[in-house]
């Protein structure tokens, strides 16, 4: 009765959306038959007046011309609802056709109201958390005017020298998914055309974190075998929970450059995965192509519309070669029309041929970085960390200890927001020092030293100086600043350096090969170490970093990534136990440079790693392990799993079983622990990774009590892509893993028959 029921409102939602369809079909074209070649052209121009923060060392000319004479289809970098509507009212008033533009952002973690870097919220590892900051961030940028956020980012990413790796959710394609998933119907909710949502735009397809050597905008070469198993999927997730828009990458896949690849763009997104929405390109990257040699700007232009890419951003190659590549015949009237009826349709879902002002409401500025969105913002932060040791329970502090708050972050606003924050305000930041003075008013004596500077790396501190001071070098030399820190850590109980990398040391363009603490800080802790006094490492950064040596002498060492604007706050939070830390890490951190890619999937080789011999595969002077495993965060409790129960060892194809395990709070303390599945292949036609994440949930648990955590493994869960890129569960034997971490797991055989 209840399926019978399912399947009338299935059929119900797929005839309204079947009539919707036909009728924006009907109105698209209607409206294409009144457009000229030039107009259809112009709705693929996507362009930057400048006015926001540019990506690309390009800038678009005469913005205000081109959009009177239907040469623009849409603007980013363009954000406050005033601004907006000046560029609306101008196509509205002086173009021909009178057709709406769309405007994009980089809304990239919250817009005004800035939350934690992604690579931060995913290791929240809570999926309702991660999808109402979408839901907030969308309320936000359309009350500022803005339809169309550039995000979600899902590239997977294993090497952090890549500094866009703060942009993503880490390195394993099942979280990544999730996540993915989790942010595009946050973002759009369902909807598309209520004032509250807008289009998502999942990127940078395809592979953009594989980028070789962690070097942004670089090369990208693997197997199919790796993309389909290891790389494809947060993507798919992307476009099967209905994203609207799609961004090409930078990188060439298998020899062609993503933008001009009909592999990638037509036959597997828009055939296989059937994605129905616009495919636009990133800032430049058609014309880029010519620098990847593929051709001058017409020839590119042309291999992009070819390959089946929709919108151009910023670069104008379509606009500036499409007609003549027509003319010429290299290109079809077919391929333009396309393109044109994508972007259309993009605008269409979103309401603006009804109401083109319907996103630009100067009401509603109220909506933004409200008290309750600020309030979001310190819980999703504190759920962002990692607590990564806690020796003789060192935190949470306690109310009545004198604490020596050292670090050149620990009382700075710049570089709270992270990455990517292109709405944010850093001066409305909380920093530590006042989240940990607002905590602690009456109980502590809390004194303050910067110790040193971020980096006394003047090139470098330039480098990170690009969108506003992170980096400032203090007039002190950094003798009198170590002195200075010395003496108010030897007066006290406890020490809390706040350390760690500037904003824009990671993000785009912002690769590094040494990922290490800069020197200065380096010295800081070392110092700070003699002291005997217990060391709390408050640990920022966009990336894993280097910490080997660096927190040996630390007694506690948390990691809270760039935690948004209610950083400090956040960071008090959990420092004095008022929030209890639970995130784990979406990301392995190497123990040096030298092991990257290191990451938990990796294979097992044909000479597994063995101590005892010689040819096996390891290194001579370095562990292989991580330093700190993917799926690893300590907290203030200690959960102990027990009797791991499968219900039937044997599961037959298109079956089902279930896995239990008992997780106990055996602190005193509440806590929240997440319970990880994993599955180990042990026989299989190709060579499986070690073992992969397959679920996971995310539980509270009050002191001493016990939960029995349940997972579905159906065979659905077993499958992989095949050598011939069939999607296959092979009979065989199984490890069901089930643990806090994806080192620390217990497990049960399971066979599929
Ligand atoms: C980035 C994109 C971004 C775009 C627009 C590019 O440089 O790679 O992620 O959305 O700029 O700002």
């Amino acid at each position: 009765m209840k399926k019978q029921l399912l399947s009338i409102m299935m059929v119900m939602v797929a005839g309204i959306s079947f009539a919707q369809d036909a009728k924006m079909n009907a109105f698209i074209t209607t409206l294409m038959s009144k457009m000229t070649l030039e107009e259809k052209i112009g709705q693929l121009n996507l362009i930057t007046p400048g006015w926001g923060i540019p990506t690309g060392s390009v800038v678009s000319t005469d913005v205000e011309g081109k959009i009177k004479s239907g040469k623009v289809g849409g603007l980013f970098g363009v954000i406050g609802a005033d601004k907006v509507k000046q560029a609306q009212d101008l196509v509205m008033t002086h173009s021909r056709l009178k057709i709406p533009l769309m405007f994009g952002s980089d809304v990239i973690h919250g817009h005004k109201t800035t939350f934690p870097i992604p690579l931060g919220i995913s290791c929240s590892w809570d999926t309702a958390l991660i999808r109402q900051s979408a839901v907030l961030a969308a309320k936000e940028a359309t009350a500022d005017g803005l339809n169309w956020a550039f995000s979600p980012m899902v590239d997977i990413a294993r090497d952090p020298r890549w500094g866009r790796v703060a942009e993503g959710s880490g390195e394993d394609p099942f979280l990544g998914s999730q996540i993915a998933r989790a942010m595009v119907l946050g973002y759009q909710g369902n909807d598309l055309a209520s004032q509250y949502t807008l289009l998502a735009c999942v990127k940078h397809f395809a592979l953009y974190g594989a980028s070789e050597g962690g070097r942004d905008y670089n090369s990208v070469d693997m197997s199919r075998n790796k993309m389909y198993n290891e790389y494809l999927a947060p993507y798919k997730a992307a476009v099967d929970a209905g994203v609207a828009t799609v961004m090409s990458s930078f990188n060439d896949v298998e020899g062609v450059p993503a933008s001009g690849s009909k592999w990638l763009l037509t036959d597997l997104l828009r055939k296989d995965w059937k994605f129905k929405g616009m495919i636009v390109s990133d800032y430049t990257s058609i014309n880029e192509m010519s620098n990847h040699r593929l051709g001058d700007l017409q020839a590119v232009s042309a291999q992009a519309i070819k390959a089946g890419l929709d919108m151009d951003m910023v670069g104008e190659g379509y606009l500036s070669t499409l007609k003549k590549s027509l003319q010429e015949k290299k290109v079809a009237m077919a391929d333009i029309d396309r393109a044109c009826r994508m972007v259309l349709e993009a605008k269409y879902k979103l309401g603006l041929f009804t109401d083109p002002y319907r996103y630009i409401n100067p009401a509603r500025s109220t909506e933004i970085l409200t008290a309750d969105n600020r309030a979001f913002a310190r819980k999703i932060a504190s759920e962002s960390f990692v607590l990564l040791r806690n020796e003789r329970n060192t935190l949470p502090l306690k109310p009545a200890q004198r604490v020596a708050l050292i670090g050149p972050l620990a009382n700075d606003k710049s570089n709270m927001l992270g990455t990517w924050a292109v709405s944010g305000d850093p001066q409305m930041s909380v920093p530590v020092m006042t989240g940990m003075q607002t905590q602690t008013a009456k109980m502590v004596n809390l004194s303050f030293a910067k110790g040193a500077n971020i980096t006394d790396d003047t090139l470098l501190a330039q480098k990170a100086n690009v969108f506003g001071l992170r980096v400032d070098i203090d007039k002190r030399t950094p003798e009198a600043m170590l002195e200075e820190a010395l003496a108010i850590a030897r007066s006290s109980d406890v020490v809390v350096a706040v350390v760690g990398e500037a904003s824009e040391m990671s993000g785009e363009a912002a690769s590094r090969g040494y990922i290490t603490l800069p020197a200065s800080q380096q010295r800081l802790l070392q110092a700070l170490y003699k002291t005997g006094k217990p060391v709390v490492v408050v640990l920022l950064s966009g990336r894993p970093l280097v910490l080997t040596g660096a927190i040996e002498g630390a007694a506690s060492v948390l990691q809270v990534w760039h935690a948004g604007i209610e950083a400090g706050n956040a960071i008090a939070d959990v420092l004095y136990g008022v929030v209890n830390p639970s995130g784990k890490l979406s990301m392995s951190f190497p123990y040096a440079v030298g092991q990257i890619p290191v990451y938990y999937a990796q294979k097992t080789t044909g000479r597994p790693q063995d101590p005892g011999n010689k040819f096996s595969s390891k290194y001579l002077d370095m562990p292989n392990e991580p330093l700190f495993p993917f799926g690893y965060g300590l907290s203030y409790t200690r959960f102990e799993y027990s009797d791991l129960q499968l219900s039937a060892d044997k599961l037959n194809p298109g079956g089902s079983i279930t896995a239990t395990v008992t997780v106990t709070n055996k602190g005193s303390v509440d806590g929240a622990e997440v319970v990880q599945l994993y599955i180990e292949d042990e026989v299989r036609t190709i060579t499986p990774p070690a073992k992969e994440l397959k679920g996971f949930r995310k539980l509270m648990l009050k002191a001493g009590e016990s939960s029995r955590v349940e997972f579905r493994i159906d065979t659905e869960l077993l499958k992989f892509w095949n050598a011939n890129l069939k999607w296959v569960a092979e009979p065989g034997l199984f490890k069901v893993h089930v643990g806090s971490n994806s080192r620390d797991t217990q497990f049960k055989a399971l066979a599929l028959n």
